[in-house]
């Protein structure tokens, strides 16, 4: 571990900066197959939900990239290549070859309701290890992906 401007001690840090290297893994995994939904979407609902992949992907790449951040402020490293995240990842892999609309919307759907359950874990770490702020960075990203869950859950009337 680096030294850091956070107050805590160097165990609560690394503890911290472990489990979000786990999400930047998840994060950065489902990034890629928002994307990949984003441009083989095909079918009626093609219209709204190709721009709404689209939204979802901007916002966890900003996500990914505050989370690996945080890590490095609280004096560790991030990890990220696509190699490291293809063997770290907790979401399962997505089968590329899906087009249709409703499809993708379940895929991502049940994806996304895994990454907010890792989330929700990161954040009981962060606060057993009084670490606000990284409460509060993971909280905002649990409200945002919970709103995406709700329009791909209400989209298949599930
Ligand atoms: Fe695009």
């Amino acid at each position: 571990m680096y030294r850091s401007p956070s107050h805590l001690s160097e165990t609560a840090r690394k503890a911290v900066a472990d489990t979000l290297n786990e999400r930047l893994a998840d994060g950065l995994d489902l990034h890629s197959q928002i994307k990949v939904a984003h441009w083989n979407i095909k079918g009626p609902g093609f219209a709204a939900l190709h721009p709404l992949f689209e939204t979802f992907a901007i916002g966890l790449a900003a996500h990914n990239d505050t989370i690996a951040e945080r890590a490095v402020t609280l004096g560790a490293k991030a990890f990220g290549t696509a190699r490291y995240v293809a063997s770290h990842s907790k979401i399962p892999d997505y089968p590329q070859e899906t087009t249709r609309d409703l499809e993708h919307v379940k895929l991502l759907a049940e994806r996304i309701e895994a990454y907010l359950a890792g989330c929700r874990a990161s954040r009981t770490v962060a606060e057993q290890n009084a670490d606000t702020d990284s409460v509060d960075l993971l909280t905002g990203v649990i409200s945002e992906f919970e709103k995406h869950a709700w329009f791909l859950r209400a989209s298949l009337d599930t």
